[in-house]
């Protein structure tokens, strides 16, 4: 390998696994354009006013809000698009105006109480029987998400570090940064490996139908996967093959002091 490549391969691609999980953190923080861009999953309810009219017969009235800025959780009315980060969720009424959640670190997956919390109570009671025993509303959801949290945090500081440690200095350091590498990679795989399983889980919800067997519908629930998600698989994709230039460098230029030396090093023996 090129001493310039060998050098930069490591630190480019810690640094873009870095800068993946900052967009992953930054997800449904708020109503701007990237944070709102970006989201672990995606519940679209639009539907679910049409299926309980069916699954009811009464006029729903009142369900909904049109107000983008009506506050979550205290019955001011469903919105149509809900939308979880790492630290809020939001709702939205159209594509684009919405409103968040409180931040809280580790904020729960728990789309079942975020949409009954937004509802009038008579019709909060109504969902329990039609959403019936779903994982949608499995308090697991929530439990897990928080553990994914925790190890998507560790492996953003690990991948910080191992940025750090590779381009600091050399002699010492090459062991941390791949050690930081390695370690981040594991937290980040458990940590997307929650989240994808609690999609799936989630997803459960879809292709729920409601009303008389002769007469029955979608439950107009529909969960789906956000940019977050695939993100996250990204940033630990990148912060994995960071190893393999973390460790040829530790490998081929063990006694480098500083940085000239090891693009030396490197060029004349790489
Ligand atoms: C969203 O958060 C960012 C960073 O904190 C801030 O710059 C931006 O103004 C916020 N946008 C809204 C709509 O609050
Ligand atoms: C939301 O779901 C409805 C069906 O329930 C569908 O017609 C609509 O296209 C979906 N909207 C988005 C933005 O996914
Ligand atoms: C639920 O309550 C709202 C407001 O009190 C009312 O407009 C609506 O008709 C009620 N819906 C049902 C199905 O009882
Ligand atoms: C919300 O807007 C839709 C279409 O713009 C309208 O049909 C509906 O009556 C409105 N609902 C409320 C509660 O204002
Ligand atoms: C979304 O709704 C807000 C307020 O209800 C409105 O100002 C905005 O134009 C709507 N945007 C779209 C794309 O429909
Ligand atoms: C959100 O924060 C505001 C201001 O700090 C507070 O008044 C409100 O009660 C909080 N809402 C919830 C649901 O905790």
């Amino acid at each position: 390998m090129r001493g310039e490549i060998c050098v930069g391969a490591g630190s480019f691609l810690a640094l873009a696994s870095l800068l993946l999980l900052i967009f992953v953190h930054v997800s449904q923080i708020n109503t701007s354009t990237v944070p709102r861009g970006i989201s672990m999953i995606k519940v679209n309810v639009s539907g679910y006013g049409e299926a309980l009219h069916v699954a009811l017969i009464d006029d729903i009235q009142g369900l909904y809000t049109n107000d983008s800025a009506a506050p979550l959780g205290v019955s001011a009315g469903l919105r149509q698009f809900y939308q979880f980060g790492l630290y809020s969720h939001c709702g939205y009424v159209n594509a684009s105006a919405g409103i968040c959640s409180n931040h809280s670190t580790a904020s729960p997956f728990e789309p079942y109480t975020a949409l009954t919390s937004d509802m009038l109570s008579n019709y909060s009671q109504f969902s329990d029987p039609i959403v019936g025993d779903n994982s949608f509303k499995d308090g697991s959801l929530g439990k897990n998400t928080r553990a994914a949290y925790y190890m998507i945090l560790l492996g953003t500081i690990c991948a910080a570090l191992a940025l750090l440690t590779g381009v600091v200095k050399y002699n010492l350091t090459f062991f941390l940064s791949t050690g930081f590498a390695v370690l981040g990679s594991v937290f980040l795989l458990v940590g997307a490996s929650i989240w994808t399983a609690v999609l799936r889980k989630a997803q459960a919800i879809n292709p729920v139908q409601v009303g008389l067997p002769a007469d029955h519908v979608q439950i107009g629930i529909l969960v789906s996967m956000g940019h977050g998600l695939p993100l996250l698989w990204a940033a630990f994709a990148s912060l994995l093959v960071s190893i393999v230039p973390y460790m040829i460098r530790s490998v081929l230029c063990p006694g480098c002091e500083t940085f000239i030396d090891f693009v030396s090093c490197c060029t004349f023996r790489g």
